[in-house]
């Protein structure tokens, strides 16, 4: 894992990033002078990048005064991007080290320059016989005296996305449903957050049917996780609760889904993995927040007696319902974790889903699409945070119309909708199970992607952890 240290100073002969905002700053940045006319020939070719190749190492400069002047999000992302692109130069040079320095215009600037560093050089090579891991491993950070706190923070927050990452990269054949609850019990008790699995035998008892429902195809038993973060200290009233998808693997069932494509089915649980890793970036960063996270977990097959097209299913909470597409798996097994969640009577509840193919058809991997009944100003801050963390929020309508397109014949509701806005009915079908302030949030755009984006690697983005962090840092900030 990169490890990031503050550090005041560049190394001599190290791998330095300097930004810089106007042409005579360059001069602090002990540059030869064939160095100072190189730069200022690509600042006359309106180049904003400049690499310096000195053959030991790399120094890399960049003009922010076109940054200076955005918003505080998109600044943020912009030196993301930059930690991107400065990943690639030292990974493909297999350099060690990188000094990032500060700009006195931004004081957290190189922290977000480090983030987009550490995120992009990412890899999942586990099961390589050759592995040709990339060499940088230490980022050194110039901050505020008075950032070095969020030094910390950073180190905290790039290791829980990338865990998340490294869970929605594992396939189902390394991490079934029993595997994943193990191992998110092993971080739990390693991040001091309380972690009890519900066993197959326990879901039974209390009559979880949609989740039981989906296992049914399945030779792996179903778990239910249940993790708990209350410090001594908080400022919440009562819990807020996460719930994460966690289909270990989505075949669609009995109505199976075509081979094309369906490899990427173990990102189903990226839901799972986002609402973990977050729990356990809110205890490492020790936020005086009481949260729960719940995560049912099974994986979706066809089998002699998987559950079948017709089914009438008696879910947790006593309502039933028809299954009219056993690939609409997802709010089945989410919908008795959402009426679990009133047991803890929560100020809110936030699932995460890689829940709709038409979610992802919609905006594609470039946000998130949320709805629910939370208050406006819940939403509000959540959509901020979606912003200044850039996994950005899309809010869908969530009128009352919609909830027409679930109705059943024979059982209270159905488990698909119509053709049209799919996305919204599977909110909706949601909403039946929910009695407090509540919002979805449909990650299956962006939580597996086919091809690397600036700092989001190629596979597991790890996409709602940053999102969660952001804003349980917002909402506890003094
Ligand atoms: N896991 C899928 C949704 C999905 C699609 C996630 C693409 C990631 C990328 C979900 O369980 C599913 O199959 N949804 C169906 C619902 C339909 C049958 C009503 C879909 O979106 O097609
Ligand atoms: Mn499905
Ligand atoms: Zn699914």
């Amino acid at each position: 894992m990169i490890q990031f240290t503050y550090s005041e100073k560049a190394k001599a002969n190290k791998s330095a990033v300097y930004l810089f905002s106007k042409s005579n700053e360059l001069q602090n940045f002990t540059l030869s002078k064939d160095e100072i006319s190189y730069v200022d020939k690509k600042l006359k070719e309106e180049e904003k990048f400049i690499a310096i190749n000195r053959f030991t190492h790399f120094i890399f400069l960049h003009q922010i005064a076109e940054i200076e002047g955005k918003s505080e999000a998109a600044k943020r992302e912009k030196y993301r991007g930059l930690g991107a692109k400065i990943a690639q130069t030292l990974v493909a040079h297999q350099y060690s080290e990188v000094w990032i320095g500060n700009h006195e215009s931004n004081p957290s600037a190189s922290l977000f320059v480090a983030e987009g560093t550490a995120l992009a050089i990412y890899q999942f090579i586990k099961y390589k016989s050759d592995k040709k891991e990339n060499t940088l491993k230490s980022i050194l950070v110039q901050t505020d005296k008075n950032q070095k706190a969020e030094i910390a923070g950073l180190q905290i927050l790039v290791e829980e996305t990338l865990r998340a990452r490294d869970w929605v990269n594992e396939p189902v054949s390394h991490l079934d449903a029993v595997e994943f609850a193990k191992q998110i019990k092993t971080a739990a008790k390693q991040n001091g957050v309380a972690c009890e699995v519900l066993n197959k035998k326990q879901i039974e008892t209390l009559k979880m049917g949609g989740l039981l429902a989906v296992n049914k195809g399945s030779k792996t038993p179903p778990t239910f996780t249940i993790l708990e973060y209350k410090p001594s200290k908080f400022s919440n009233k009562k819990p807020i609760v996460l719930v994460g998808k966690g289909v270990v693997y989505d075949t669609g069932g009995l109505s199976l889904k075509p081979t094309a494509g369906m490899d990427t089915m173990k990102c189903d649980m990226a839901g799972a993995a986002a609402v973990a890793a977050g729990i356990f970036a809110i205890a490492r960063n020790k936020l005086p927040l009481h949260v729960v996270a719940l995560i049912p977990a099974t994986d979706n097959r066809p089998g002699e007696i998987a559950y079948t097209p017709g089914d009438v299913i008696h879910m947790y909470d006593g309502q039933t319902v028809e299954v009219l597409n056993t690939d609409a798996e997802g709010r089945m097994i989410l919908a008795d974790a959402l009426a679990y969640a009133q047991k803890y009577d929560p100020e809110m509840v936030l699932d995460f889903a890689t829940l709709t193919g038409a979610a992802a058809a919609a905006i594609g991997a470039y946000g998130i699409v949320c709805m629910g009944t939370a208050s406006e100003e819940q939403k509000l801050k959540m959509k901020t945070a979606g912003e200044l963390a850039h996994e950005r929020l899309v809010e869908f309508p969530f009128w009352e119309d919609y909830a027409a397109l679930i109705k059943s014949d024979i059982a209270d509701m159905k488990n698909i909708g119509g053709p049209v806005a799919g996305a919204i009915t599977a909110g909706k079908f949601l909403e039946k199970f929910t009695k407090y302030p509540w919002m979805h949030f449909d990650i299956a755009g962006p939580a597996f992607i086919s091809a690397n984006d600036t700092y989001k690697t190629k596979g597991g983005t790890g996409v709602g952890v940053r999102l969660l962090v952001e804003w349980a840092k917002q909402l506890t900030k003094k």
